[in-house]
């Protein structure tokens, strides 16, 4: 049976035109159980199109994991490593990550207490709040009546040591059903989403860079973010903005010196513009709250001086700065027509190309409401690759 490929189902809010390329259904294959020719098909599916949604699909971890590996055949551990270092237990995701014994690369994520589920006899899962990690919160009045925010946009990586992973599998097993929320941006320009409860926001990296002004394109092409020193134990102190994108800088970070022990050379210095390997397009791909430095090259020979940014070059390790030119050119991409908010159901299978997107959990779960996901990632064989020259030059 040949593979079905149909466009995913878009919210009323999207503005469809934006939303061509990115994300679609596949039908007609068994993403378990995939012919070596099926997952080529599939594999360049995934680049031209960032997302892919299978429905009512049977999938183990063990499944899974092979699944998630067969994109990158060298990568074998997970995204953040193994979960027994100091840095893991201090970190801001510990509470969120549970390891399935037998495919430890394979973790349960959701809400609640699942028992007897894959060899673990009793998890207790908490799907994260905004409530604390923002700076401030929706009341708990509002979160009633269906209030809420973004988590934390961002893409899976440790940033540390570990390469950025490919792609990231996720596979809800128990999904409650409830009312739309309504998550709202709370940042003064009035901007909210409805959203399924329980949703897994989608943004696209190459449309985040698409609708920049030049002048911001051009510093885009031209820079790379240095992340900090085991960033989740970094970040850990410090409060999120109330879009859920970056840290508000109030200097709560943990001190360097305060951080599990670091080198130098294991600190990651990535492209802002990821070059997917299949398209060629440059995806925007920051993760906000780790950052730490901004290194920008000089505007290329030739290149028009009037206007451009920072057009010798620099290298900007002031917190606040990097943080607010990071918005400034990240916040555009989040607006609510260019978000896709996966509505989830029991048995959905969502592959995303996590060097092309960033997601972030939403809404809120009472303790009662039990949702369980398995989620899997692998560390890169490799640093994503950035603009190549001649990107710099039509860009810069
Ligand atoms: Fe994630």
């Amino acid at each position: 049976m040949a593979i079905e490929v149909v466009s995913l189902p878009l919210p009323p809010s999207a503005d469809a035109s934006k939303f061509a390329d990115f994300g679609r259904e596949i039908k007609g294959v068994d993403p378990g159980s995939l012919t070596p020719e099926q997952f080529k098909e599939i594999e360049l599916l995934l680049y031209k199109h960032s997302a892919l949604l299978f429905r009512d699909v049977s999938l183990s971890p063990e499944q899974q994991y092979k699944l998630t590996k067969a994109f990158d055949p060298a990568s074998e551990s997970y995204g953040h490593g193994n979960n027994k270092t100091e840095s893991t237990k201090k970190s801001i995701l510990h509470p969120d990550l549970k390891t399935i014994p037998r495919q430890p690369q394979v973790q349960l994520i959701g809400n609640g207490i699942v028992y007897d589920h894959e060899g673990l006899a009793e998890a207790k899962l908490k799907h994260p709040s905004h409530t604390t990690f923002h700076k401030t919160r929706v009341s708990p009045e509002e979160e009633d009546k269906g209030v809420t925010r973004f988590y934390r946009w961002h893409i899976d990586a440790a940033l540390y040591d570990l390469s950025p992973p490919k792609v990231t599998t996720l596979y809800g097993i128990k999904v409650p059903q409830g009312p739309k929320q309504k998550c709202r941006y709370d940042d003064g320009t009035g901007d909210e989403l409805e959203v399924p409860p329980g949703t897994t926001a989608f943004v696209s990296g190459k449309t985040m860079f698409d609708i920049l002004p030049s002048e911001l394109k051009s510093l885009a092409v031209r820079s790379k973010v240095k992340y900090a020193p085991h960033p989740y134990v970094w970040m850990a102190p410090a409060h999120a903005l109330s879009t859920g994108l970056g840290i508000e800088s109030e200097g709560l970070e943990l001190p360097l010196e305060e951080l599990p022990p670091w080198e130098e050379s294991r600190i990651k210095t990535l492209p802002v513009l990821w070059k997917n390997p299949v398209t060629s397009g440059l995806h925007f791909e920051v993760h906000p709250c780790g950052a730490q430095e901004l290194l920008v090259d000089p505007l290329p020979e030739g290149a028009k001086r009037e206007g451009a940014l920072y057009p010798d070059g620099a290298h900007i390790t002031d917190l606040k700065t990097v943080r607010d030119l990071l918005y400034k050119m990240q916040r555009p991409g989040i607006a609510p027509p260019l978000v896709y908010p996966q509505d989830w159901h029991e048995r959905d299978l969502v592959i995303f190309h996590n060097r092309g997107v960033l997601h972030s959990v939403v809404g809120a779960f009472k303790p009662n409401q039990v949702r369980a996901f398995h989620q899997c990632n692998l560390a890169a064989s490799e640093d994503p690759a950035g603009p190549n020259a001649e990107d710099v030059r039509k860009w810069a």
